[in-house]
C-alpha cells in the first residue's frame, strides 16, 4: 500500500498534455501483433495495463520493443499465427487485456491460462465466455466464470451472429478479434453503441469490416475472417478518461484556468465534457484536429460554479469510466445530481457505485446509493469537509484513487487515499502532473 493525503491547493494553471488513450493503446499492440511486418506506435500509454497486453503478445510470438524516443515497434505474427504461451498470461488489473485477448486466443489452436490481481479475479468473464464458447472455444474457469481461467481455442472456429446482452465494448471487441481468424463472417449486433476504437482500427489495418444501422437502430458490425492485416503507423490520441480528472479539478478549484492538450474526443467517449457543460462548466475546445483517425482538441477549462442535473442514462456508455470523477463534481455542485443506469459500474475494477458512495460520505459529501446510481446533494461550491479520521478505501481501483485525490483538492481537511499504486495502471504521471499544475 502507498497511502497519500491530497489537500487544498491554489488555482490550476498552465498547460498539460494527457498520456495516450488506454483503449487505443491496447488495440494498437494487439493488431500490430497480428499484422505481418512492423507497426510503429507513437504516444502509446505506458501504463501497467497496456504493458500487460504487450507482455502477453510477446508470450504468443510477437516482437515488441520501445526505442529511446518512446516509439514502440511491433513485429506481428500474422492472423492465425499466435503461438502457444509457455506460462500463464498475467493480466494484472486489466479487464480490457483479459477480455480482448480471450477473443484472440479463442480462434487459435492454442491453450492459455489467464490470471490477474485480486480486483480482476472478482470480475465476471461469463460475458465473453458465452459468445466465445458458441464459436467453439472451451473454458475451465473459477466459480462464477472468473479468473484464473484456462481457454482452449479452436481453429477453424465457428462464425456467429451475436446480439450483445450488455453494452460492452470489451465483449464486442473480443468477438470481432475472434472473428479475424474465423472462416466466414462474424456479426456483432450492438443495440446500444459503445466505444468504436476496435472498428476504426480494424478498418485501418485493412480488415474487411462493415457497420450498418438496423431498422431498430442497433449497430450491426460484420468482420470477414481469415483476414490479412497490414502493418500501420499509429499515433495514439490523448485519453479523455485521464483528461477527465484535470478537467474536473480545474472546474472545481477557484481561480483555475487550465489547458489540457491532446484530448481524444471520439463521440463514443466524450460525454463527460457535455454533461459538465450542461452543469455550467466552462470547457472550450481549441484547435480541433484529427490524430490517428480520431477527433482531438485542446480543452481550456476555467473554474465554474456547477449546478446539479439529472444525467441522461443514454450517455452512460460514452462516459462509463468517468462517473467516479463526475460524482466528485456533483458533490461540489449547487443542488442535486441524479445518476441512473449505472449497473455496469458495479463490475468495474471495484463496485464504483458503492465505493464512491462510501468515500464521498467519508469526505463530507451528501450521497444516497440506489440500485443503479447515486443521488448527490452538492455543497454549492463550498469545499467538502475532508476525510479526517481514516484513509478512503480504493479497492485496487485507479479511478477511485484519482477521483478522491481531486476531492482532496477541494476539501478543508484533505483526503487521504489508502493506496496510490493502482494509479500506474492507467496514468503513471498523474501525481507529477498534478504537482506541476497546482504549483505544489
Ligand atoms: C474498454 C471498455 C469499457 C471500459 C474499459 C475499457 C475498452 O468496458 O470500462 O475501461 O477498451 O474496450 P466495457 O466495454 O466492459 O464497458
Amino acid at each position: 500500500m502507498r497511502p497519500r493525503r491530497f489537500s487544498a491547493t491554489g488555482p490550476l494553471k498552465g498547460r498539460i498534455r494527457v498520456p495516450g488513450d488506454k483503449s487505443i493503446s491496447h488495440r494498437s499492440i494487439m493488431l500490430g501483433a497480428l499484422a505481418v511486418g512492423e507497426t510503429c506506435v507513437t504516444g502509446l500509454l505506458e501504463g501497467e495495463d497496456v504493458l500487460s497486453t504487450a507482455a502477453a503478445m510477446r508470450a504468443m510470438g510477437a516482437t515488441i520493443t520501445r526505442d529511446e524516443d518512446g516509439m514502440w515497434h511491433v513485429h506481428g505474427v500474422g492472423v492465425g499465427g499466435l503461438l502457444q504461451p509457455q506460462q500463464a498470461l498475467d493480466m494484472g488489473n486489466s479487464g480490457t487485456s483479459t477480455r480482448l485477448l480471450m477473443g484472440l486466443v479463442a480462434s487459435h489452436p492454442i491453450t492459455a491460462t489467464f490470471i490477474g490481481d485480486a480486483s480482476l479475479s472478482k470480475r465476471p468473464m461469463g460475458r465473453v465466455i458465452d459468445p466465445l464458447s458458441m464459436m467453439g472455444a472451451e473454458f475451465t474457469s473459477s466459480p462464477g466464470g472468473r479468473l484464473p481461467l484456462t481457454l482452449r481455442g479452436l481453429s477453424p472456429a465457428v462464425p456467429i451472429e451475436y446480439r450483445l446482452p450488455v453494452a460492452s465494448a470489451q465483449v464486442k471487441s473480443a468477438i470481432l478479434l475472434a472473428g479475424l481468424n474465423t472462416p466466414g463472417i462474424t456479426t456483432v449486433i450492438e443495440p446500444v453503441p459503445t466505444r468504436d476504437h476496435s472498428e476504426r482500427m480494424l478498418h485501418g489495418f485493412g480488415a474487411e469490416l462493415t457497420v450498418e444501422i438496423a431498422a431498430d437502430g442497433a449497430r450491426v458490425i460484420r468482420v470477414t475472417g481469415e483476414a490479412e492485416l497490414k502493418p500501420q503507423n499509429i499515433t495514439v490520441p490523448g485519453d479523455p478518461s485521464s483528461a477527465a480528472f484535470f478537467v474536473v479539478a480545474a472546474l472545481l478549484v477557484e481561480g483555475s484556468d487550465l489547458i489540457v492538450e491532446n484530448v481524444g474526443l471520439n463521440p463514443t467517449r466524450a460525454a463527460l465534457f457535455d454533461v459538465l457543460r450542461l452543469m455550467g462548466g466552462s470547457i472550450e475546445e481549441l484547435d480541433r484536429r484529427d490524430v490517428g483517425g480520431e477527433p482531438v482538441a485542446d480543452l481550456r477549462v476555467r473554474h465554474s460554479l456547477l449546478t446539479g442535473i439529472d444525467v441522461d442514462p443514454a450517455v452512460v456508455p460514452s462516459m462509463v469510466d468517468e462517473f467516479p470523477v463526475l460524482f466528485v463534481a456533483a458533490a461540489l455542485a449547487k443542488g442535486r445530481t441524479v445518476t441512473t443506469g449505472l449497473e455496469e459500474l458495479r463490475v468495474k475494477e471495484s463496485d464504483r457505485i458503492s465505493v464512491m458512495r462510501i468515500a464521498l460520505e467519508q469526505a463530507g459529501g451528501r450521497v444516497t446509493e440506489t440500485e443503479d446510481g447515486l443521488i448527490i446533494d452538492g455543497t454549492g461550491g463550498e469545499p467538502l469537509r475532508g476525510a479526517n479520521n481514516a484513509p478512503v478505501a480504493t479497492h485496487l481501483d485507479h479511478r477511485i484513487a484519482m477521483s478522491m485525490a481531486i476531492a482532496g483538492l477541494v476539501s478543508r481537511g484533505g483526503v487521504e487515499v489508502d493506496d496510490t499504486r493502482p494509479i500506474a495502471t492507467s496514468f503513471p504521471m498523474f501525481e507529477s502532473l498534478l504537482a506541476q499544475v497546482s504549483g505544489t
